[in-house]
């Protein structure tokens, strides 16, 4: 048997990742973060990603974030040249937010566009209390029909690196314990 189609996932743990976390907290508290509502899915998030979009020229503390990401990136990059139509140098950071979810907040279905591949670092994230990123499957099982998820084993200090297309949301924090992430999409 083969298999016809497979999704890939890259995790990564970010070394000095105290030193990381105090820079990246200290760049999310200085970013255009704002509270965002989704009238659809009731869901609530503070993020400051449709500021920085509308930005002339990308924010000084995401840059400072992106540093942080370099040798990650440039990890991913190496191993994921098979998925890229183009070479590794000619692959960017096309936009870059933070997100923070504080009790009861969610952030609900969606995707980060058709093409390339997006990352996430998770920031400020306890692992007994907060829950991945869920991934939604593009196929449904073969089977019965049901949507298929699947949820990284992830933890503070981790980034990821999935295909933009991919649907995915994260659940509810239950917990009064806040989660931050940093995120980009590289194109
Ligand atoms: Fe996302």
């Amino acid at each position: 048997m083969n298999t016809m189609f497979d999704i890939p996932i890259f995790k990564y743990k970010i070394e000095n990742w105290t030193e990381v976390k105090a820079t990246l907290i200290k760049q999310f508290k200085n970013s255009l973060s704002e509270t965002v509502s989704n009238q659809h899915d009731g869901g609530q998030i503070h993020t400051d990603f449709f500021k920085c979009i509308k930005e002339p020229s990308i924010p000084e503390y995401i840059i400072k974030s992106l540093h942080c990401m370099d040798p990650y990136i440039v990890k991913f990059l190496g191993e994921v040249s098979d998925y890229y139509s183009k070479p590794s140098d000619q692959i960017g950071v096309s936009s870059a937010w933070f997100q923070k979810q504080e009790e009861h907040m969610l952030h609900g279905i969606h995707n980060h566009g058709a093409v390339g591949f997006s990352s996430i670092c998770y920031v400020k994230f306890d692992k007994d209390v907060h829950l991945p990123t869920t991934f939604i499957s593009p196929f449904n099982d073969f089977l019965f029909g049901n949507t298929d998820y699947y949820q990284p084993e992830v933890e503070e200090g981790d980034v990821i690196f999935f295909p933009s297309m991919v649907q995915h949301y994260s659940p509810t924090n239950s917990s009064n314990s806040e989660r931050i992430i940093f995120s980009y999409n590289l194109k």
